[in-house]
């Protein structure tokens, strides 16, 4: 049997821990196939599709600064991906139609807003930071939950208002208002890159938080980024990102293999090892 090929693409891609957890459960489940790297320029987005449309890849993912710009080569997109507009995982239908999914806002809702039980649905105030890739599913996971009044900001406010074209219910708030309007939120996600290894961070202190506030960080890589790390000396409740990204991986190594990997210690070891 030849070798199932799957990868993904974006750029920069240094950061990715995807070949690890895909390599891993391959490896677990015997199944013949590598999973790797494949940083591209936009323009190589239409070669990579029909790589797919042509058996040499069997599947990829998605991520920054591609997963709108996907959506013109692929054959339909569903699901999740309609809702958001942004996919981050590409599979082969049965019907050999190149198909268009989104496992984060699966990713999401396992991994942080299941785990939100104790809200006030109506009431309680989230402030998305940033306005990425991520975003549009972090939007609509959390509306899906039932949360009513979300607020995002973006040092690019265009980029905001772009999500809102999709989400109207959303309010945008002024990046350089942030510190002052965290203090009235009761649950904050980063959804920047701001904090990742290697990387800036975030300027602001935010000070004057509510004790009970919900501070999550999509960022893994460190697995306690610097705002986890003051946060918590504060007594606030943190997440990071890592279970959202071990769950949108199940979801599209399930979408491809036809096989549901089973999340357990062992994985988790391997990819804190990997975080170092
Ligand atoms: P992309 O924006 O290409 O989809 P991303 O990694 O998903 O990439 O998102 C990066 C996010 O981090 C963006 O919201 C970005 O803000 P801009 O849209 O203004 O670029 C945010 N970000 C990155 N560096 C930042 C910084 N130094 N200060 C504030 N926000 C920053």
């Amino acid at each position: 049997m030849i070798e199932k090929k799957f990868g993904i693409i974006g750029k920069p891609l240094s950061h990715s821990l995807s070949p690890t957890l895909h390599n891993f459960w391959f490896r677990q489940y015997k199944i013949k196939a590598s999973y790797s790297l494949i940083e591209i320029e936009l323009n190589e987005i239409e070669t990579i599709i029909k790589e797919i449309r042509n058996g040499k890849l069997q599947g990829i993912n998605v991520t920054v600064p591609y997963k709108q710009a996907v959506i013109p080569y692929l054959d339909l997109i569903v699901d999740d991906a309609k809702e958001t507009f942004s996919v981050n995982t590409i599979n082969v239908n049965e019907e050999g139609k190149v198909v268009g999914n989104n496992t984060d806002v699966y990713g999401l809702e396992q991994g942080f807003v299941g785990k939100l039980d104790n809200q006030n649905l109506e009431k309680d105030k989230i402030l998305i930071l940033g306005a990425g890739g991520v975003t549009p599913s972090i939007v609509y996971a959390l509306s899906k939950k039932g949360f009513k009044k979300i607020f995002i900001s973006n040092r690019t406010i265009e980029k905001a208002e772009n999500i809102k074209k999709k989400f109207s219910f959303i309010e945008i708030l002024k990046w350089d208002s942030i510190e002052e309007e965290a203090k009235s939120m009761d649950i904050i996600i980063n959804a920047t890159s701001l904090g990742l290894k290697g990387g800036n961070d975030f300027k602001q202190d935010f000070k004057g938080l509510k004790n009970n506030l919900i501070y999550y960080d999509i960022v893994y890589n460190p697995e306690e980024t610097s705002m986890i790390k003051k946060l918590k000396k504060r007594g606030i409740k943190t997440f990071n990102g890592l279970e959202m990204f071990v769950y949108q991986g199940q979801k599209s190594f399930s979408l491809w293999n036809k096989h549901n990997p089973e999340l357990d210690d062992k994985l988790k070891h391997v990819i804190l090892k990997q975080i170092g």
